[in-house]
């Protein structure tokens, strides 16, 4: 007994085991650059350079047996076929940036392969149509900077931060400095390519509208590989108009922020205002404060959203010289954060802008923090080293859109989100400890400012947390995974498991967070080996 556990717990660290073997003469791949074991001089630089969460790649967190680096879809449609002979988990890999890190690591049954789809980055706009089909491999910048090329006033509704991976972004919704406007990148969604369980590689009309509903939303890693999405493309005017403000408590910043939960939500659809809000030094004393800056994208000229801003915030003081009129590209460099002297063509590189170890969460708030609320939440932060908060703005277009017309729910009645981050540089257990505790006291205390229930999260801020202090919540009962799914997707998660179950009914892509199958009531119960997580075929059709 006692070895068979070594055994399981050795080998995803060894590489002449059968796994690699029997999944390489399989795969039948000769070009060596496609496929990496531990002893390759490559695998460590291949495996941390899009693995943003330093924390999910300590030395103590699983690593993948064989990372696959296809070059065409066939052969990632290899490697599904491969892997399920084999009785072998994969877990895919797009932009690297899952806050969990499930795209390169795992707590499940070993071993496991990472197919990593960074060789998969064209992207082919079609102006005439009004359409992109981009590969999951490629990042949002390139996407964004392949739409401008063609045209100063097309753009792509997706993601503020440049690096995310088209794969993993937008199943999960994916959402940017226009979705007051335009909503989320999945609401904008035409089209897709996936490899389902089988190795098949379907589009929209092949995989029916059940699949194409749940794809657009309902997360990474639970339906098939995606291998490209069509989006549709807005119209954007070929001036934009940026800011950022910064307010500290000496500033006012408190009540402030107490306005700006109340005009935010409301304000023209053209102008998206988000807050960030961290500790800093009171200039020339080493005191701490508070402090919020206001970063913000209006789609039109300066002289109007001064107007607007005159209007309805006042309060922030926003001048003249605070507003920069730019092209959209420029606007998506300036809200990601990098220096203006940065030219647009960085974004080709598809680099991130920093990597640390850091634990992030989320919340969805209905009625505005009152003041005393945010002084409580102040004192937690001056605790904590390194503590920030993205309080992003809906309303708009995202109130007009279903809850149900996607799987992403948090539509009409949300003001704003929540993603509360903590990030430290140091490989310390007890230090991520640390952390971790900080930031999940802090939520615990939101519980009376939030919505509850459920109390909802974004899929794409993947908390592993959810569902683990639940009643009756063990790390792999259908009770906890109704738990996050019903935080993720309220409703919409029961027609998830329905698709799931249809769609992939032997749960060949599954993690710590998948949608699961129905679980066979009073039927026999799918027989898991310990070794290779291979399933035992029990009952197949699902009758609802
Ligand atoms: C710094 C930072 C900024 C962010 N900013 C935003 C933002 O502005 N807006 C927003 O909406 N979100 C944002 N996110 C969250 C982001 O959308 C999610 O982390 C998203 O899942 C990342 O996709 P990826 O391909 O980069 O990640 P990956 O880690 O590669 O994948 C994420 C998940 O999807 C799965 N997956 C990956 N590729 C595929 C594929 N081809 N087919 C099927 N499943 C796949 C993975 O297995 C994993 O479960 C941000 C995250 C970070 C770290
Ligand atoms: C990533 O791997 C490379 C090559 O082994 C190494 O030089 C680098 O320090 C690693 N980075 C991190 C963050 O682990
Ligand atoms: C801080 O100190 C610098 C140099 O000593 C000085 O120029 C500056 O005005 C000071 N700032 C404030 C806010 O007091
Ligand atoms: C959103 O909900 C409010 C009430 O909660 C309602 O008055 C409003 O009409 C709704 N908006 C849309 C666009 O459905």
């Amino acid at each position: 007994m006692l070895l068979l556990l070594l055994a399981i717990l050795v080998c995803p660290f060894c590489s002449s085991t059968p796994v690699h073997d029997s999944f390489h003469q399989c795969l039948s791949v000769d070009d060596q650059d496609i496929f990496f074991t531990p002893d390759d001089s490559s695998y460590t630089l291949l495996l941390n350079t899009t693995a943003l969460n330093l924390r999910c790649i300590a030395p103590y967190m699983a690593k993948p047996q064989i990372i696959f680096t296809p070059l065409h879809e066939n052969h990632i449609q290899s490697a599904v076929i491969c892997a399920k002979k084999h009785g072998i988990q994969i877990r895919v890999r797009s932009g690297g940036h899952d806050y969990e890190g499930l795209s390169y690591t795992s707590a499940m049954d070993p071993p496991y392969v990472v197919i990593d789809l960074s060789k998969l980055r064209r992207v082919d706009v079609n102006v005439k149509d009004g359409s992109v089909w981009v590969e999951a491999g490629a990042t949002v910048g390139e996407l964004y900077y392949r739409v401008a090329e063609k045209s100063k006033t097309l753009a792509v509704p997706a993601g503020l931060c440049t690096s995310l991976g088209i794969g993993g972004h937008i199943t999960g919704g994916a959402y940017g400095s226009m979705m007051r406007k335009f909503g989320l990148a999945a609401d904008n969604a035409l089209d897709a390519k996936i490899i389902d369980a089988n190795g098949q590689i379907l589009d929209r009309k092949a995989m029916g509208e059940d699949v194409f509903w749940a794809i657009r939303g309902g997360g990474g890693g639970s339906f098939g590989v995606l291998v490209s999405w069509k989006l549709k493309l807005v119209t954007v005017p070929e001036t934009v108009t940026v800011f950022n403000a910064q307010k500290t408590l000496e500033q006012g910043a408190t009540k402030i922020l107490y306005k700006w939960q109340q005009v935010a939500p409301k304000l023209d659809e053209d102008l998206f205002i988000r807050v960030f809000i961290q500790t800093s030094n009171i200039p020339n004393t080493t005191q701490r404060t508070i402090s919020t800056t206001y970063n913000a994208l209006y789609l039109g000229k300066a002289d109007k959203l001064q107007e607007i801003m005159k209007q309805n915030f006042p309060e922030l003081g926003l001048t003249t010289k605070d507003c920069i009129e730019m092209s959209w590209l420029e606007s998506v460099l300036f809200i990601a954060g990098y220096p203006r002297s940065v030219p647009t063509s960085v974004l080709l590189a598809g680099k991130p802008t920093f990597v640390n170890y850091f634990k992030a969460k989320s919340d969805f708030v209905k009625e505005p923090i009152p003041e005393k609320g945010l002084e409580e939440i102040w004192e937690r932060f001056l605790e904590e080293d390194s503590p920030l908060m993205i309080w992003n703005p809906y309303g708009g277009m995202m109130s007009k859109i279903s809850e149900s017309s996607i799987p992403f729910p948090h539509r009409n009645g949300t003001l704003f989100k929540i993603q509360y981050i903590t990030s430290w540089m140091d490989l310390d257990k007890e230090v991520m400890n640390k952390h971790v505790d900080w930031i999940r006291k802090l939520y615990n205390y939101m519980t009376q400012h939030v919505s509850m229930f459920p109390r909802q999260a974004y899929v794409n801020y993947r908390d592993l947390d959810l569902g683990m202090n639940d009643k009756n919540g063990d790390d792999t009962s259908f009770v906890k995974a109704s738990s996050f799914g019903t935080r993720y997707f309220k409703d919409n998660f029961n027609r998830l498991v329905k698709i799931k179950t249809e769609f992939d009914p032997d749960n060949f892509f599954k993690h710590e967070q998948s949608i699961p199958v129905l679980p066979l009531k009073g039927k026999t119960q799918r027989f898991k080996h310990p070794k290779w997580g291979k399933v035992k075929k029990g009952h197949k059709k699902i009758h609802h």
